[in-house]
């Protein structure tokens, strides 16, 4: 069997007919579209304001410069997540705390929020991966107690609800991406979702060279250009189009192989019951070993992700590069066993929405046939 994708974007003429308009129009920079995929994007995700960005690392830095955090901060980081939640602190000027994971969800283990408090803590991020929510009332709670801004990275979260209220509205800022892999995507891009109008002045300003209009050269504060484009808002709206499609498609071949699952080794994972609506757009696995699991897989030329390295195991954080020195990586010695055994044990399978039955079928009987 060849030609099986791990995870491919659902891409296709309707985003070349949206973007054959722009170019014809020949108005690139940001403009009216990118407006209009701001609004769609704050009526899908049920927030007040979306404003878009270059990027979700963009996204995430800007965040953190609106909650005014600075040299000397602490961020409360999980250890396990794309490496861009942290450098975006680091980035900022701060100084990353990491916090292990719940092994089952791969999110912040939120009994051990607490211990990673200090005096100097200012934010927490929690990271919504691969389709679940964290457990955003006890993590609400905890930053009530400790007058903490949270800072909510679901960059794979578009479509994911906790409690039925869509990720990224529960903190100050949440951001979203649509990096290639993602289940929509504008090739790069990002979100940022925030409650009241100040809030998004502040992106704004941050994102737009510290002035809230284009064409002035009149700059209030200091600011980057961090800008999306109309070339990536024609392709997001037709993507936004497609959302619930790819979000039934992905929950189809997630069922699929959980229904025809017969190995005791292995179990697809289970989604806790906080996380209101799923979106499966990779497809995790529970195994033995998912190095292991991979190897087999890849033998019999099925392509499967390991889940993200844990971040205090990253080679670049090696205690004598001197950016780590100077900035910090707090907590990296202690012991992370649930990012551990997470990062051992869970595999993300294909979960292209080309996949077909034939292929399917195929991937579901190596699985069977594993010992
Ligand atoms: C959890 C997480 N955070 C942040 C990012 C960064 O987003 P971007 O690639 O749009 O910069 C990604 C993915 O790309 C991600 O998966």
């Amino acid at each position: 069997m060849n030609n099986i994708i791990q995870v491919e974007p659902v891409i296709d003429n309707s985003e070349l007919e949206e973007l054959k308009k722009i170019i014809t129009s020949r108005y690139v920079t940001e403009h009216d579209l990118t407006e209009q995929f701001e609004n769609i994007t704050a009526d899908y995700t049920n927030s007040k304001y979306a404003i878009s960005l270059c990027n979700g690392t963009c996204a995430l830095f800007c965040a953190l410069k609106a909650i005014n955090i600075e040299r000397g901060d602490e961020v409360l980081v999980p250890n396990i997540t794309f490496i861009s939640t942290a450098t975006a602190v680091l980035l900022a000027g701060a100084k990353v705390k990491l916090v292990d994971v719940d092994p089952k969800t791969c999110c912040i283990d939120t009994k051990k929020i607490e211990n990673a408090i200090t005096s100097r803590t200012k934010a927490i991020m929690p990271v919504h991966l691969y389709g679940i929510s964290c457990e955003m009332e006890e993590i609400l709670e905890i930053a009530k107690k400790y007058n903490l801004k949270i800072i909510e990275d679901a960059a794979q979260g578009i479509g994911v609800s906790y409690n039925n209220k869509h990720v990224g509205n529960f903190g100050d800022f949440g951001i979203l991406s649509y990096y290639g892999n993602k289940t929509i995507t504008t090739g790069e891009g990002g979100i940022i979702l925030c409650k009241n109008e100040s809030d998004r002045d502040k992106i704004y300003m941050l994102k737009n060279h510290g002035r809230l209009k284009k064409g002035t050269f009149i700059h209030e504060s200091l600011g980057w250009n961090f800008s999306f484009t109309e070339m990536q808002a024609a392709i997001g709206l037709a993507q936004m189009k497609k959302l619930d499609f790819i979000i039934k498609k992905k929950q189809i071949i997630f069922d699929k192989y959980k229904n025809s699952l017969k190995n005791n080794l292995l179990k697809m994972r289970d989604i806790p019951t906080s996380t209101s609506n799923t979106v499966h757009w990779l497809s995790n696995i529970f195994c033995d070993d998912a190095g292991k699991l991979s190897d087999y897989l890849k033998d019999h030329k099925i392509p499967s992700r390991r889940i993200f390295y844990p971040l205090n195991k990253q080679p670049c954080l090696k205690e004598n590069k001197d950016v780590i020195k100077k900035r910090g990586f707090l907590g990296k010695e202690e012991n992370f066993e649930g990012s551990e055994r997470a990062f051992n044990k869970i595999l993300s399978l294909p979960s292209s929405v080309y996949l077909d039955d034939e292929q399917t079928e195929y991937i579901i009987k190596t699985l069977n046939n594993y010992n």
